[in-house]
């Protein structure tokens, strides 16, 4: 074995030498390439896709528009570990709702943002455990120009920056009509997550955003100077203005969050280091609520990453390969690395995965990507 190592490196070098651009050096039949409609990949993506939510603090439910490649790589008797590059499309739910992908809304064609997530998820059917071990999605908003050029009278999706005075107001008085409709609990802006604008019989401005508790009730409202200590997001509101001579039009809805209160027991590591309950997640998924206890390492596994509309002058991609990148690379060794998934299992003994460098080279085979949800190339990555 000591031997073998430094002999394999030697190949690499060689064959890295030789040739541009270098190639992994893998056990060809290391990673299978799985058919991008296959019931069971689908269901790994589902999961994966739920995780990556899960994980996020910010921005809106991604959803699965389709798989556009799936490579397993098993592990030997200890499950498998996926390679899974999906095409997302963002919901109209925000994370915090925690609201499972497929029970949110889509978000109308003009307003679509679309993208790219890579993850790498970790399955043991027998042991019952799903892992997400990490992932990096990037992000872009629909092409404004095609928007206009086939739905000139669409809303255009305006920057969400409050210095926009427009964007500010619309979200102040929607806000505002909120709190004056509301019997006790008043509201304050916490932060705008989406804006756009239309002319219908005069200028319009719409917005979602989010809101937290103010600490004053509402007949406090007019002299209360206390300042909210708690800056949790308490729910979502999208709100409009509309203005026609002197008159202005306000519409407001919101949807509050379940409580963000940890239930009991559930940052607990202990809890965490629970494997999931499979049959509890096939039930949740046919409930359409979140599985109650996966278990999470610390911290983020993944970021989303927001790009320009690619038409914009800002974002001339020359190789469309290079649209959406995202990278994920757990090791840049070709030769792999391993991963200790002990703490995912009950049994005391140390379980070791491989993980290899994302595979760079997408599997060429007739099933993938598979059928999309969407299949507007409007919404597609190239
Ligand atoms: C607040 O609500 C009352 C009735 O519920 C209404 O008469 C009043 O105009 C509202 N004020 C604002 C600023 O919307
Ligand atoms: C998994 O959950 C199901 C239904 O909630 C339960 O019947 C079963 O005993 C659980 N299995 C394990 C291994 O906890
Ligand atoms: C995910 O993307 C970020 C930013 O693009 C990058 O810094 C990070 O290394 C990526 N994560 C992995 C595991 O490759
Ligand atoms: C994908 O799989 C489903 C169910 O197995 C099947 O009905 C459908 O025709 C498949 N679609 C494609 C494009 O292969």
């Amino acid at each position: 074995m000591g031997l073998l190592l430094p002999l394999a490196l030697c190949t690499l070098v060689l064959c890295c030498g030789a040739r541009s651009p270098p190639q992994p050096v893998l056990n060809p039949w290391a990673l299978l390439s799985r058919g991008c409609n296959d019931s069971d990949v689908l269901a790994v993506a589902d999961f994966a896709l739920r995780d990556i939510n899960k994980d996020r603090k910010d921005g809106y439910v991604l959803s699965l528009n389709r798989v556009n490649d799936a490579q397993e790589h098993s592990q030997d008797g200890l499950g498998s570990l996926f390679y899974l590059t999906l095409d997302v499309l963002e919901t109209d739910c925000h994370v915090l709702s925690k609201k499972a992908w497929r029970v949110c809304g889509m978000t109308p064609f003009y307003q679509s943002v679309y993208g790219q997530c890579k993850a790498i998820f970790y399955i043991n059917k027998p042991s019952r455990v799903l892992y997400l071990a990490a992932y990096n999605c990037t992000l872009r908003p629909v092409s404004k120009r095609k928007i206009h050029r086939t739905c000139p009278d669409c809303p255009a999706p305006i920057s969400t920056d409050l210095s926009s005075d427009q964007v500010l107001e619309a979200a102040t008085e929607s806000l505002a009509k909120y709190n004056n409709e509301s019997t006790s609990k008043q509201y304050s802006l916490f932060k705008v997550t989406r804006a756009s604008s239309q002319w219908v019989f005069g200028p319009s401005y719409f917005v979602e955003y989010l809101i937290k508790e103010s600490p004053c009730t509402k007949s406090q409202i007019s002299s209360c100077s206390l300042q909210s200590s708690d800056s949790v997001p308490a729910g979502l509101c999208k709100g409009s203005l509309t203005r026609r001579h002197w008159e202005k039009f306000v519409s407001v809805t919101c949807d509050f969050f379940e409580s963000q209160a940890p239930a009991a027991g559930n940052e607990n590591s202990a809890v965490n280091q629970k494997p999931i309950n499979l049959s509890k997640v096939e039930e949740s998924q046919q409930k359409n609520t979140p599985p109650t206890d996966s278990p999470s390492k610390a911290g983020p596994r993944g970021s989303v990453q927001y790009l320009p509309d690619l038409d914009d002058k800002n974002s001339q991609e020359k190789d469309p390969q290079e649209a959406f990148p995202v990278h994920l690379d757990l090791t840049t060794n070709p030769q792999g690395e391993t991963l200790d998934l002990s703490f995912l299992f009950l049994e005391p003994m140390e379980k070791k995965v491989v993980v290899l460098p994302f595979p760079r080279e997408k599997a060429h085979t007739a099933e993938c990507p598979g059928p999309a949800q969407d299949a507007s190339p409007l919404v597609l990555p190239p």
